[in-house]
Protein backbone atom coordinates (compact mmCIF):
# COMPACT_ATOMS: atom_id res chain seq x y z
CA UNK A 1 0.00 0.00 0.00
CA UNK A 2 1.12 3.92 -0.20
CA UNK A 3 0.11 5.93 1.26
CA UNK A 4 -1.22 9.84 -0.27
CA UNK A 5 -3.38 11.23 2.06
CA UNK A 6 -1.79 13.29 4.85
CA UNK A 7 -2.64 16.87 5.54
CA UNK A 8 1.20 18.70 4.02
CA UNK A 9 1.24 21.17 6.60
CA UNK A 10 4.38 22.01 6.13
CA UNK A 11 4.30 22.40 2.45
CA UNK A 12 1.41 25.12 2.66
CA UNK A 13 0.08 26.90 0.68
CA UNK A 14 1.18 24.45 -2.39
CA UNK A 15 -1.20 21.89 -0.28
CA UNK A 16 -3.94 24.06 0.67
CA UNK A 17 -5.20 23.35 -3.07
CA UNK A 18 -2.97 20.23 -3.98
CA UNK A 19 -1.55 16.99 -2.60
CA UNK A 20 2.05 16.80 -1.89
CA UNK A 21 2.67 13.71 -3.17
CA UNK A 22 1.39 14.98 -6.56
CA UNK A 23 4.48 18.33 -6.21
CA UNK A 24 6.66 17.14 -9.04
CA UNK A 25 10.54 16.52 -8.58
CA UNK A 26 12.63 17.06 -11.79
CA UNK A 27 8.92 17.08 -13.29
CA UNK A 28 7.41 14.06 -11.84
CA UNK A 29 4.96 13.98 -9.04
CA UNK A 30 6.84 12.44 -6.16
CA UNK A 31 3.87 9.43 -5.80
CA UNK A 32 5.27 8.15 -8.90
CA UNK A 33 8.83 7.19 -8.09
CA UNK A 34 6.95 5.14 -5.31
CA UNK A 35 4.82 3.40 -7.72
CA UNK A 36 7.97 2.72 -10.29
CA UNK A 37 9.77 1.29 -6.37
CA UNK A 38 6.62 -0.77 -5.74
CA UNK A 39 6.49 -2.09 -9.28
CA UNK A 40 10.01 -2.76 -9.71
CA UNK A 41 9.79 -4.84 -6.58
CA UNK A 42 7.37 -6.94 -8.30
CA UNK A 43 4.36 -6.03 -6.40
CA UNK A 44 1.34 -5.56 -8.99
CA UNK A 45 -1.78 -5.27 -6.47
CA UNK A 46 -1.09 -1.54 -4.80
CA UNK A 47 -3.70 0.09 -2.38
CA UNK A 48 -3.43 3.76 -2.54
CA UNK A 49 -4.62 5.24 0.87
CA UNK A 50 -6.46 8.31 -0.49
CA UNK A 51 -7.69 11.70 1.65
CA UNK A 52 -8.96 14.79 0.97
CA UNK A 53 -7.28 15.11 -2.46
CA UNK A 54 -8.55 11.39 -3.46
CA UNK A 55 -9.80 13.37 -6.90
CA UNK A 56 -6.91 14.89 -7.64
CA UNK A 57 -4.59 11.66 -6.83
CA UNK A 58 -7.58 9.42 -8.87
CA UNK A 59 -6.82 11.81 -11.70
CA UNK A 60 -3.37 11.10 -11.90
CA UNK A 61 -2.43 7.42 -11.67
CA UNK A 62 -5.79 6.36 -12.81
CA UNK A 63 -5.90 2.45 -12.66
CA UNK A 64 -2.48 2.20 -12.40
CA UNK A 65 -2.55 0.69 -16.00
CA UNK A 66 0.53 2.81 -17.30
CA UNK A 67 2.98 1.42 -14.44
CA UNK A 68 1.49 -1.96 -15.29
CA UNK A 69 -0.11 -2.68 -11.24
CA UNK A 70 -3.71 -2.49 -10.32
CA UNK A 71 -4.37 0.08 -8.01
CA UNK A 72 -7.25 -0.12 -5.42
CA UNK A 73 -7.93 3.40 -3.73
CA UNK A 74 -8.80 3.20 -0.27
CA UNK A 75 -10.17 6.26 1.81
CA UNK A 76 -9.21 7.34 5.18
CA UNK A 77 -11.49 9.31 6.22
CA UNK A 78 -9.25 11.37 8.41
CA UNK A 79 -5.22 11.53 8.96
CA UNK A 80 -5.50 9.48 12.20
CA UNK A 81 -1.79 8.03 11.84
CA UNK A 82 0.24 5.48 9.37
CA UNK A 83 -1.13 2.61 11.89
CA UNK A 84 -4.39 3.61 11.41
CA UNK A 85 -4.43 3.90 7.59
CA UNK A 86 -3.07 0.05 7.94
CA UNK A 87 -6.70 -0.44 9.63
CA UNK A 88 -9.02 1.14 7.38
CA UNK A 89 -6.86 -1.09 4.32
CA UNK A 90 -7.58 -4.18 6.25
CA UNK A 91 -10.27 -5.43 4.05
CA UNK A 92 -7.50 -4.58 1.05
CA UNK A 93 -4.69 -5.99 2.39
CA UNK A 94 -6.90 -9.75 3.21
CA UNK A 95 -4.37 -11.09 5.37
CA UNK A 96 -1.21 -11.03 3.31
CA UNK A 97 2.61 -10.39 3.55
CA UNK A 98 2.79 -6.20 2.66
CA UNK A 99 4.76 -3.61 1.95
CA UNK A 100 3.53 0.03 2.92
CA UNK A 101 5.10 2.86 1.07
CA UNK A 102 5.10 6.86 2.37
CA UNK A 103 4.00 8.31 -1.00
CA UNK A 104 5.85 11.14 -0.13
CA UNK A 105 9.20 9.29 0.57
CA UNK A 106 12.02 9.32 -2.33
CA UNK A 107 14.35 5.80 -1.95
CA UNK A 108 17.22 6.31 -4.25
CA UNK A 109 17.59 2.52 -4.33
CA UNK A 110 14.29 1.47 -4.63
CA UNK A 111 12.62 -1.24 -2.53
CA UNK A 112 13.21 -4.44 -4.29
CA UNK A 113 16.60 -5.87 -2.34
CA UNK A 114 14.44 -5.28 0.95
CA UNK A 115 11.28 -6.85 -0.49
CA UNK A 116 13.47 -9.83 -1.71
CA UNK A 117 15.59 -9.98 1.70
CA UNK A 118 11.85 -10.26 3.20
CA UNK A 119 9.99 -12.56 1.18
CA UNK A 120 13.26 -14.70 2.37
CA UNK A 121 13.47 -14.11 5.92
CA UNK A 122 11.46 -15.45 8.79
CA UNK A 123 10.69 -11.98 10.06
CA UNK A 124 7.53 -10.44 11.29
CA UNK A 125 8.61 -6.63 10.20
CA UNK A 126 11.51 -5.40 7.94
CA UNK A 127 11.68 -1.78 8.51
CA UNK A 128 14.44 0.37 6.56
CA UNK A 129 16.31 2.93 8.79
CA UNK A 130 19.03 5.75 7.61
CA UNK A 131 21.65 7.98 9.61
CA UNK A 132 20.14 11.27 9.63
CA UNK A 133 21.26 14.53 11.28
CA UNK A 134 17.76 15.61 12.83
CA UNK A 135 16.39 12.33 14.56
CA UNK A 136 14.19 14.40 16.60
CA UNK A 137 11.91 14.95 13.34
CA UNK A 138 11.02 11.41 12.27
CA UNK A 139 10.56 7.97 14.14
CA UNK A 140 14.02 6.79 15.89
CA UNK A 141 15.38 3.24 16.58
CA UNK A 142 17.65 1.67 18.95
CA UNK A 143 19.51 -1.29 17.80
CA UNK A 144 21.05 -4.21 19.24
CA UNK A 145 22.93 -5.67 15.89
CA UNK A 146 20.55 -5.26 13.46
CA UNK A 147 17.95 -6.39 16.08
CA UNK A 148 15.55 -2.98 17.25
CA UNK A 149 14.92 -3.08 21.03
CA UNK A 150 13.10 0.04 20.96
CA UNK A 151 11.74 2.50 18.13
CA UNK A 152 10.53 6.31 19.74
CA UNK A 153 7.99 8.48 17.62
CA UNK A 154 9.70 12.10 17.31
CA UNK A 155 11.53 11.70 20.48
CA UNK A 156 13.13 15.13 22.60
CA UNK A 157 16.25 13.04 23.14
CA UNK A 158 16.66 10.70 20.21
CA UNK A 159 18.44 7.18 21.59
CA UNK A 160 20.36 7.37 18.36
CA UNK A 161 20.69 9.01 14.75
CA UNK A 162 18.83 6.19 12.64
CA UNK A 163 15.54 7.59 11.38
CA UNK A 164 12.81 4.89 10.12
CA UNK A 165 12.73 5.15 6.59
CA UNK A 166 8.83 5.85 5.01
CA UNK A 167 9.15 2.08 3.26
CA UNK A 168 8.01 -1.13 5.86
CA UNK A 169 7.41 -4.75 5.30
CA UNK A 170 4.88 -6.52 7.41
CA UNK A 171 3.10 -9.27 8.40
CA UNK A 172 -0.55 -9.53 9.43
CA UNK A 173 0.31 -9.35 13.07
CA UNK A 174 0.43 -5.72 12.04
CA UNK A 175 -3.27 -5.58 11.84
CA UNK A 176 -3.49 -6.78 15.69
CA UNK A 177 -0.91 -4.73 17.07
CA UNK A 178 -1.86 -1.43 15.45
CA UNK A 179 -5.34 -2.68 17.22
CA UNK A 180 -3.79 -2.37 20.22
CA UNK A 181 -1.80 1.02 20.62
CA UNK A 182 -3.81 4.39 21.75
CA UNK A 183 -3.43 7.40 19.78
CA UNK A 184 -0.06 9.51 20.58
CA UNK A 185 0.41 13.21 21.86
CA UNK A 186 -0.43 14.17 17.96
CA UNK A 187 -3.52 12.24 18.07
CA UNK A 188 -2.61 9.89 15.38
CA UNK A 189 -1.88 6.04 15.79
CA UNK A 190 1.70 5.93 15.08
CA UNK A 191 3.17 2.83 13.14
CA UNK A 192 6.20 3.25 15.87
CA UNK A 193 4.28 2.18 18.52
CA UNK A 194 2.85 -0.53 16.43
CA UNK A 195 6.09 -1.89 15.85
CA UNK A 196 7.00 -1.47 19.48
CA UNK A 197 3.86 -3.55 20.35
CA UNK A 198 5.24 -6.42 17.56
CA UNK A 199 9.04 -6.16 19.48
CA UNK A 200 7.48 -6.36 23.09
CA UNK A 201 5.50 -9.26 22.23
CA UNK A 202 8.79 -10.97 21.17
CA UNK A 203 8.16 -11.22 17.61
CA UNK A 204 11.16 -10.53 15.48
CA UNK A 205 11.52 -7.45 13.68
CA UNK A 206 14.69 -6.59 11.62
CA UNK A 207 16.29 -3.48 10.37
CA UNK A 208 18.45 -2.36 7.11
CA UNK A 209 19.91 0.73 7.35
CA UNK A 210 20.04 2.09 3.44
CA UNK A 211 23.26 3.23 2.48
CA UNK A 212 21.99 5.69 -0.55
CA UNK A 213 19.83 8.86 -0.23
CA UNK A 214 16.54 8.62 1.38
CA UNK A 215 14.00 11.59 1.22
CA UNK A 216 10.89 12.55 3.01
CA UNK A 217 10.07 15.45 1.06
CA UNK A 218 7.45 17.03 3.86
CA UNK A 219 9.49 20.30 4.09
CA UNK A 220 10.29 22.96 1.10
CA UNK A 221 14.60 22.22 2.04
CA UNK A 222 13.96 18.65 1.63
CA UNK A 223 12.01 18.63 -1.61
CA UNK A 224 14.53 20.85 -3.21
CA UNK A 225 17.48 18.50 -1.78
CA UNK A 226 15.32 15.91 -3.41
CA UNK A 227 15.31 17.69 -6.68
CA UNK A 228 18.95 18.27 -6.88
CA UNK A 229 19.65 14.86 -6.03
CA UNK A 230 17.16 13.66 -9.29
CA UNK A 231 18.18 15.99 -11.28
CA UNK A 232 22.19 15.13 -10.28
CA UNK A 233 21.23 11.93 -12.68
CA UNK A 234 19.11 12.93 -15.10
CA UNK A 235 20.54 11.84 -18.82
CA UNK A 236 20.15 15.36 -21.16
CA UNK A 237 18.17 15.22 -24.17
CA UNK A 238 15.96 17.62 -26.18
CA UNK A 239 12.45 17.24 -27.85
CA UNK A 240 11.76 20.82 -27.85
CA UNK A 241 13.36 23.80 -29.64
CA UNK A 242 16.40 25.92 -28.41
CA UNK A 243 17.27 28.59 -30.87
CA UNK A 244 20.75 29.94 -32.49
CA UNK A 245 21.32 32.86 -29.62
CA UNK A 246 20.28 30.35 -26.59
CA UNK A 247 23.13 28.52 -24.65
CA UNK A 248 22.56 25.36 -22.82
CA UNK A 249 25.13 24.36 -20.58
CA UNK A 250 25.85 20.96 -18.71
CA UNK A 251 22.79 18.54 -17.95
CA UNK A 252 19.77 19.79 -19.32
CA UNK A 253 16.62 17.88 -19.85
CA UNK A 254 14.21 19.95 -22.51
CA UNK A 255 10.11 18.78 -23.21
CA UNK A 256 8.37 18.14 -26.13
CA UNK A 257 7.76 21.46 -27.48
CA UNK A 258 9.27 23.79 -24.73
CA UNK A 259 10.90 26.54 -26.51
CA UNK A 260 14.19 28.04 -25.40
CA UNK A 261 14.56 31.31 -27.09
CA UNK A 262 17.53 34.00 -26.32
CA UNK A 263 18.25 32.33 -22.90
CA UNK A 264 20.99 30.41 -21.24
CA UNK A 265 20.44 26.82 -19.40
CA UNK A 266 22.45 25.82 -16.90
CA UNK A 267 22.22 22.40 -16.05
CA UNK A 268 21.21 20.04 -14.22
CA UNK A 269 17.78 21.05 -15.36
CA UNK A 270 14.35 20.51 -16.74
CA UNK A 271 11.93 22.63 -18.76
CA UNK A 272 8.43 20.85 -19.23
CA UNK A 273 6.86 20.42 -22.05
CA UNK A 274 5.21 23.68 -23.72
CA UNK A 275 7.08 25.61 -21.40
CA UNK A 276 8.61 28.83 -23.09
CA UNK A 277 11.79 30.57 -21.53
CA UNK A 278 12.60 33.65 -23.02
CA UNK A 279 15.32 36.13 -22.52
CA UNK A 280 16.09 34.32 -19.29
CA UNK A 281 18.67 32.69 -17.22
CA UNK A 282 17.99 28.98 -16.17
CA UNK A 283 20.22 27.53 -13.25
CA UNK A 284 21.56 24.53 -11.92
CA UNK A 285 18.84 22.53 -10.16
CA UNK A 286 15.61 24.18 -11.73
CA UNK A 287 12.59 22.34 -12.50
CA UNK A 288 9.95 23.79 -14.54
CA UNK A 289 6.94 21.87 -15.06
CA UNK A 290 4.83 22.03 -18.26
CA UNK A 291 3.30 25.41 -19.84
CA UNK A 292 5.17 28.08 -17.78
CA UNK A 293 6.74 31.33 -19.31
CA UNK A 294 9.50 32.70 -18.15
CA UNK A 295 10.58 36.21 -19.90
CA UNK A 296 13.34 38.45 -18.92
CA UNK A 297 13.67 36.63 -15.51
CA UNK A 298 16.78 34.30 -13.65
CA UNK A 299 16.21 31.39 -11.73
CA UNK A 300 17.84 28.52 -10.08
CA UNK A 301 17.59 25.83 -7.39
CA UNK A 302 13.78 25.83 -7.49
CA UNK A 303 10.40 24.08 -8.40
CA UNK A 304 8.02 25.48 -10.85
CA UNK A 305 4.53 24.18 -11.38
CA UNK A 306 2.27 24.20 -14.73
CA UNK A 307 0.90 27.28 -16.22
CA UNK A 308 2.55 29.72 -14.21
CA UNK A 309 3.64 33.24 -15.49
CA UNK A 310 6.97 34.76 -14.54
CA UNK A 311 8.24 38.25 -16.15
CA UNK A 312 10.99 40.78 -15.69
CA UNK A 313 12.05 40.30 -12.23
CA UNK A 314 14.73 42.38 -11.29
CA UNK A 315 16.86 39.84 -9.17
CA UNK A 316 17.21 35.93 -9.35
CA UNK A 317 14.92 33.63 -7.96
CA UNK A 318 16.69 31.09 -5.86
CA UNK A 319 15.21 28.39 -3.18
CA UNK A 320 11.87 28.59 -4.33
CA UNK A 321 8.91 26.28 -4.39
CA UNK A 322 6.40 28.35 -7.36
CA UNK A 323 2.81 26.26 -7.25
CA UNK A 324 0.33 26.48 -10.16
CA UNK A 325 -0.69 29.11 -12.16
CA UNK A 326 0.80 31.71 -9.92
CA UNK A 327 1.86 35.10 -11.73
CA UNK A 328 5.09 37.09 -11.03
CA UNK A 329 5.70 40.40 -12.58
CA UNK A 330 6.76 43.78 -12.24
CA UNK A 331 4.05 46.12 -11.55
CA UNK A 332 3.89 48.66 -14.18
CA UNK A 333 1.48 51.17 -13.00
CA UNK A 334 2.16 53.96 -10.36
CA UNK A 335 2.10 54.17 -7.23
CA UNK A 336 5.22 51.97 -8.23
CA UNK A 337 4.64 49.67 -5.33
CA UNK A 338 4.50 45.61 -4.57
CA UNK A 339 1.38 44.23 -4.87
CA UNK A 340 0.28 40.85 -3.18
CA UNK A 341 -2.12 38.18 -4.16
CA UNK A 342 -0.89 35.38 -1.82
CA UNK A 343 -2.40 32.63 -0.22
CA UNK A 344 -2.60 31.46 3.26
CA UNK A 345 1.00 30.56 4.78
CA UNK A 346 2.44 32.02 1.74
CA UNK A 347 6.32 33.10 1.91
CA UNK A 348 7.81 35.92 0.43
CA UNK A 349 11.30 37.11 0.57
CA UNK A 350 12.13 40.12 -0.76
CA UNK A 351 15.60 41.24 -1.17
C1 LIG B 1 6.38 9.42 9.47
C2 LIG B 1 6.66 8.40 10.57
C3 LIG B 1 8.11 8.50 11.03
C4 LIG B 1 9.05 8.32 9.84
C5 LIG B 1 8.68 9.33 8.73
C6 LIG B 1 9.46 9.01 7.47
O1 LIG B 1 6.47 10.73 10.01
O2 LIG B 1 5.75 8.62 11.64
O3 LIG B 1 8.38 7.50 11.99
O4 LIG B 1 10.38 8.50 10.25
O5 LIG B 1 7.29 9.27 8.40
O6 LIG B 1 9.13 9.87 6.42
P1 LIG B 1 5.46 11.93 9.58
O7 LIG B 1 5.73 12.21 8.13
O8 LIG B 1 4.09 11.42 9.83
O9 LIG B 1 5.83 13.09 10.46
Amino acid sequence: MILSGGEGTRLRPITHTSAKQLVPVANKPILFYGLEALRDAGIRDIGIIVGDTEAEIKAAVGDGSAWGVEVTYIRQEAPLGLAHAVLTAEPFLSRCPFVMYLGDNLIREGISSFVEEFRCKDVEALILLAHVEEPQRFGVAELEGNRIVRLVEKPKEPPSDLALVGAYMFRPSILEASRSIKPSWRNELEITDAIQRLIDEGKRVEAHVINGWWKDTGRLEDLLEANRMILEGIVPGCEGSVDRESRIDGRVIIEEGAEIVRSVLRGPAVVGRGSRVIDSFVGPFTSIYYDVTLERSEIEHSIVLENSHISDIPGRIEDSLIGKNVEISRSRSRPSTFRFVLGDNSRVGLV
